[in-house]
């Protein structure tokens, strides 16, 4: 229970549970004082349906443990109240991730409450839109991106390849990369979607079967300056092996599984790096640096392209799509 003014009444998407387990939803009308403890009160325009939403959407106990619920990991508003003295009334803003919409109450509602510490100041040359467009799959690209940059990556080095291209992590990130000055090899099961990864800036579609059989010898002939690897498994052995000298290696993801096969020695006869990137916990200081570059040179010029936005009465079929890989592109919803 919050302190907000119980005259603010609002709607909000909400999931309960029956007593087998079983998740129905419904948009109700909320009071304020419902929403959780926060130091920030956010007028959410914008919120952005990622996996995780249509896990706790559909009762998922490992995404959210208490029910009833409102999901939701991306919201992008305007502050309406805050007791803390860095954050005003009428500050555009951006929360992403941490607990939002997992076990807090989440952007699929007209208001959030949450902590000044998950507020980030949206940039001044970006949308609330764009911000939601991107959301946490183009921040999980764009940590992916920054690291490597730390760990010495150039477009020079060579083509990047990025995996699960059609993916909601892979098409940002095969945009962001492209918008960033590399050239991208985008590796999709999908091959009648090779215009699209093209109009996002790919400039080759490779088959994922290329990437997906177990192969024996521990290196193979370097074919990429560094990737971008969102499926794990086989998959990532494979890169792992045919990156060249001094590439990096950004991981995300597990789409076929957490478990890899590895040896060293593209690791001490090539120099590569493996890194690894969470979106959910990382600290708001760096978030900012990749928030920045996001809003200006990594931005991709067709976001608009991406966005198919709704209202709160339609997201509810996108809870299940999302989860059947029916989802093209970024679902948005307008408040
Ligand atoms: N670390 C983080 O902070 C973070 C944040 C967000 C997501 N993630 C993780 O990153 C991964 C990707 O997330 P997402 O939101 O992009 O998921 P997504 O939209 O479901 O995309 C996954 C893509 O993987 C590819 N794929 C599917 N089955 C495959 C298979 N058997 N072998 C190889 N590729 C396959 C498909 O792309 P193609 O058909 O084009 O190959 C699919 O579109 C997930 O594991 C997710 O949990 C991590």
């Amino acid at each position: 229970m919050s302190n907000w003014s119980e005259s603010l009444t609002f709607k909000a998407v909400r999931i309960s549970l029956d007593d087998e387990g079983k998740a129905s939803r419904a948009i109700v009308e909320r009071k304020a004082p419902e929403l959780p403890e926060g130091e920030v009160l956010i007028k959410v325009k914008y919120a952005a349906l990622n996996f995780k939403d249509g896990l706790s959407a559909n009762g998922n106990k490992g995404v959210t443990r208490n029910f009833p619920h409102t999901p939701g990991i991306d919201a992008a508003g305007t502050v309406v109240e805050s007791t803390h003295g860095d954050i005003k009334a009428g500050d555009e803003v951006i929360v992403t991730s941490y607990d939002l919409g997992m076990n807090t109450d989440g952007a699929f509602a007209e208001y959030i409450s949450v902590p000044a510490e998950w507020v980030l100041p949206l940039p001044s040359s970006m949308s609330m839109k764009e911000s939601m467009i991107i959301g946490t799959a183009g921040l999980t690209a764009g940590i992916g991106l920054w690291k490597m940059e730390q760990g010495g990556q150039k477009p020079e080095n060579g083509k990047i390849l990025i995996t699960g291209a059609t993916g909601g992590v892979g098409s940002l990130a095969v945009s962001i990369f492209s918008k960033a000055g590399y050239t991208v090899a985008a590796s999709t099961g999908k091959m009648e979607e090779a215009d699209y990864l093209k109009s996002l800036g790919a400039e080759e579609v490779i088959d994922r079967n290329t990437l997906s059989e177990e192969n024996k010898r521990p290196m193979l002939k370097p074919a990429f300056g560094g990737a971008y690897d969102t499926v794990g498994g086989t998959t990532l052995s494979n890169v792992l092996k045919q990156v060249g000298y001094g590439a990096n290696v950004a991981i995300c993801g597990m789409v076929t599984g957490p478990n890899f096969d590895a040896n060293v020695f593209p690791f001490i006869l090539r120099n590569i790096n493996l890194l690894g990137v969470d979106s959910a916990e990382l600290p708001l200081k760096w978030r900012k640096i990749v928030w920045e570059n996001l809003a200006n040179d990594w931005k991709p010029t067709n976001l608009e392209e991406i966005a198919k936005v709704v209202t709160l009465e339609e997201i509810d079929p996108y809870f299940d799509a999302i989860l059947k890989g029916e989802v093209k592109g970024r679902v948005l919803v307008a408040f």
